[in-house]
C-alpha cells in the first residue's frame, strides 16, 4: 500500500481513521533534527521521540538514566524537522511515576519547550492519576504495555513478556483501561502474537506493536536497529534494512585513507 500523501499533518485523529479504514499505522524513533527530516519526509505517520535515546544517542545500557531536560532537547530537535508526522514523546523514568503532580509538570515541560504534539508513557493501573492529570490538560496520551524498558530491573530480562495468564489477563485489563481513560493509542511490545490478537479485538484505539505480531493497527521500529546503525542489537522481531553501521564505515575509511594519501581535497575542492 502506497503512503498517504493527501494528509497534511497527522492527528490523533487521523490514527483512528487510518484504523479504520484498514490502512497501517507506520511509526518510527528519530531523536534528532537530520534523521527526522528524512523519516518525516519517506512519510512515517508517527515519529516517536523515544527514550530509547538513553541507548542509541547516549550508549547507555539501560533507559533509565536519560534526563526530562535530555528529552527535551531530542524532542525539539525533532518537532523542528517535522512536516506531516505526529511527534509523540516518551515520558521519561522518574517524572511520572511518583505522583499526577509530578506527570503533569513533566509533560507541560515537554509540550511547551519542544513543541511535541502527545506524550507516551509506560504501565497500566498503576500509573492510572498520572494518565487522567496528563488527559485533563488536554494532552494526548500513548500508552505502552508488554515489556517496559524503564522496568527491566523488575523484569531482569528483555524476554518476551506476558506469555504466562497472570501477565496476559493484566495487560488485557490494562490495555482496557488505557482505552477507557481516553489514551489515544497503545505501543504493544514483546509479546505473544497470539496475546496481541486477543487484545486487539477487546479494544478500539490503534494499537502499535513492536515484536508483538501482525495483528496491530500498525508498526514501531528504533529506526537505527532498523538501518544497521546498532549492529550489535538483532533480536528476532527486527527486520534491518540496510547495513549502514558497515557502509559508514567503509566511507569513513576512504575519507580516511584519503586524507594521509593527500587525495583529498583535490583542485575542483579548494577555493
Ligand atoms: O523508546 C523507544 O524507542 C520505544 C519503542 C521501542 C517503542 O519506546
Amino acid at each position: 500500500m502506497s503512503i498517504n500523501k493527501e494528509v497534511k499533518r497527522v492527528t490523533t485523529n487521523t490514527l483512528h481513521a487510518l484504523k479504520a479504514r484498514g490502512e497501517k499505522i507506520s511509526m518510527l524513533t528519530a531523536y534528532d533534527y537530520s534523521m527526522a527530516k528524512i523519516v518525516d519526509a519517506a512519510g512515517v505517520d508517527v515519529i516517536l521521540v523515544g527514550d530509547s535515546a538513553s541507548n542509541v544517542m547516549a550508549g547507555h545500557e539501560t533507559t533509565l538514566p536519560i534526563t526530562l531536560d535530555q528529552m527535551i532537547y531530542h524532542a525539539s530537535s525533532v518537532v523542528r524537522a517535522v512536516d506531516r508526522a505526529l511527534v509523540v514523546v516518551d515520558l521519561p523514568f522518574g517524572t511520572y511515576q511518583g505522583n499526577s503532580k509530578n506527570a503533569l509538570e513533566s509533560t507541560i515541560r515537554i509540550m511547551k519547550e519542544s513543541g511535541a504534539h502527545a506524550v507516551k508513557i509506560e504501565g497500566g493501573r498503576e500509573i492510572e492519576e498520572s494518565i487522567k492529570r496528563i488527559l485533563s490538560a488536554g494532552v494526548p496520551v500513548m500508552g505502552h504495555l508488554g515489556l517496559t524498558p524503564q522496568s527491566i530491573y523488575k523484569f531482569g530480562t528483555y524476554t518476551v513478556r506476558a506469555k504466562e495468564d497472570e501477565e496476559a489477563e493484566k495487560l488485557i485489563a490494562d490495555a482496557k483501561l488505557l482505552e477507557e481513560l481516553g489514551c489515544f493509542g497503545i505501543v504493544l511490545e514483546k509479546i505473544p502474537a497470539k496475546l496481541t490478537e486477543r487484545v486487539v479485538k477487546e479494544i478500539n484505539i490503534p494499537t502499535i506493536g513492536i515484536g508483538a505480531g501482525s495483528a496491530t493497527a500498525g508498526q514501531v521500529l528504533v529506526t537505527h536497529d532498523m538501518l544497521g546503525i546498532t549492529k550489535d542489537f538483532q533480536p528476532r522481531f527486527l527486520r534491518t534494512y540496510l547495513s549502514l553501521f558497515e557502509d559508514i564505515k567503509r566511507a569513513v575509511a576512504s575519507y580516511v585513507e584519503d586524507v594521509k594519501n593527500i587525495n583529498f581535497p583535490n583542485e575542483k575542492e579548494q577555493y
